[in-house]
C-alpha cells in the first residue's frame, strides 16, 4: 500500500495503546462496547475494518470479557497496512482467531471480496476514518468510496459503528500532545504535533519512540474535520439510518461513536 502512514510502524504502535487494551478485556471505545452486548446476539459476525494491531479483534473473539455478557463474536479483521496487519494476525492467532480471518483490504477495496459479500453483521472502525491517505484529494469523494466497500461487506439490516474525533476539542486543545504506554515494563512514547489547517484538512507529525532503545519512526498522519451529522448525510444517500451519535472521552480525547443501520445497499 503506497501511501500506509503506519507502515514499518509494526510494535511502535504500541506508544498509542494502553495496556488494558493489549489485555483484550473490552474494546476502546465504551459506547460501541455497550452497544454490541447489549444489542448483538451470540455468535454475531463482526468485521474490524481498520483493524491495526488487532487487540479489539481478540477482545470481541473472547465475547469483551469485562462485560461478562457469555457472549462470543464471530470475528474478521481487514487493513490496508501489511505491517499492522501481520503483528495483528499474529496477535489472534495465540488467542485462536484463524489467519483467514485477516484480509488486507482498503475500505473501499472491500467491495472486491466476494466471500465476504453481506457477510458481516456488523462493521466497527475504530479510530481510523477521520484520517485519510496523502493520495486522496477530496474527503467526501474517499468517504463514499469506503462506504461502498463497506455497503459490500455488511449485510442489509447490518450495523455500521465508527468513531471521530470532536474537532472542537482537538483545535482548542495544545498543539503537541503527547503519550506514555507501558507494556511488560517497557516505555513507548508517543507525540503528536498539530497542524491545523484553514479548510478543515489537518495534519499531526507523529513520532514514536521505544525508550531506553534506539528504536523511532516519525510519520505524518491527515485528518478531515467532519461531524457525525456531516457524515450521516453523506450515508443517508447510501441507504444508512442512523442508529445514534454519543459522545465519550474528554479534551483532546473526546469522540462521537456513530452508529447506523444499512436498510438496503444503493447502487
Ligand atoms: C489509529 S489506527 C487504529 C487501529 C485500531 N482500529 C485501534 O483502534 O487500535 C488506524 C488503522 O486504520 C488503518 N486504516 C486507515 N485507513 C484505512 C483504509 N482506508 N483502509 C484500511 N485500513 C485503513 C491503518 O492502517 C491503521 O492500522
Amino acid at each position: 500500500m503506497k501511501d500506509d502512514a503506519y507502515h514499518d510502524i509494526n510494535d511502535l504502535y504500541l506508544s498509542m495503546v494502553s495496556p488494558e487494551e493489549v489485555s483484550a478485556k473490552d474494546i476502546h471505545d465504551p459506547v460501541m462496547s455497550d452497544w454490541i452486548v447489549n444489542t448483538l446476539p451470540d455468535q454475531a459476525s463482526i468485521l474490524d475494518a481498520g483493524c491495526g494491531m488487532g487487540f479489539h479483534m481478540v477482545a470481541l473473539h473472547h465475547g469483551l470479557p469485562a462485560k461478562q455478557s457469555g457472549k462470543r463474536y464471530r470475528v474478521f479483521g481487514a487493513d490496508y497496512s501489511e505491517s499492522m496487519l501481520s503483528s495483528a494476525r499474529a496477535n489472534g492467532v495465540r488467542a485462536g482467531i484463524p489467519t483467514e480471518a485477516y484480509r488486507q483490504s482498503a475500505f473501499a477495496d472491500l467491495k472486491h471480496i466476494e466471500s465476504w459479500s453481506a457477510r458481516f453483521d456488523c462493521v466497527l472502525i475504530n479510530y481510523a476514518i477521520y484520517s485519510y491517505p496523502d493520495s486522496v484529494l477530496d474527503y467526501d469523494t474517499y468517504f463514499r468510496e469506503c462506504l461502498a466497500g463497506i455497503s459490500h461487506v455488511l449485510r442489509p439490516g447490518g450495523y455500521l459503528l465508527f468513531n471521530v474525533r470532536d474537532w472542537t476539542s482537538v483545535v482548542a486543545g495544545p498543539k503537541d500532545h503527547d503519550y506514555t504506554n507501558t507494556h511488560d515494563g517497557v516505555a513507548y512514547h508517543c507525540r503528536y504535533t498539530w497542524e491545523f489547517g484553514q479548510d478543515g484538512h489537518h495534519k499531526a507529525h507523529v513520532t514514536m519512540r521505544k525508550c531506553a532503545s534506539d528504536l523511532k519512526r516519525e510519520t505524518t498522519l491527515r485528518f478531515a474535520e467532519r461531524t457525525p451529522k456531516e457524515l450521516m448525510a453523506l450515508m443517508t444517500g447510501h441507504g444508512y439510518e442512523l442508529v445514534s451519535i454519543q459522545a465519550h472521552g474528554t479534551g483532546m480525547l473526546k469522540f462521537d461513536t456513530v452508529i447506523a443501520r444499512l436498510r438496503s445497499v444503493q447502487a
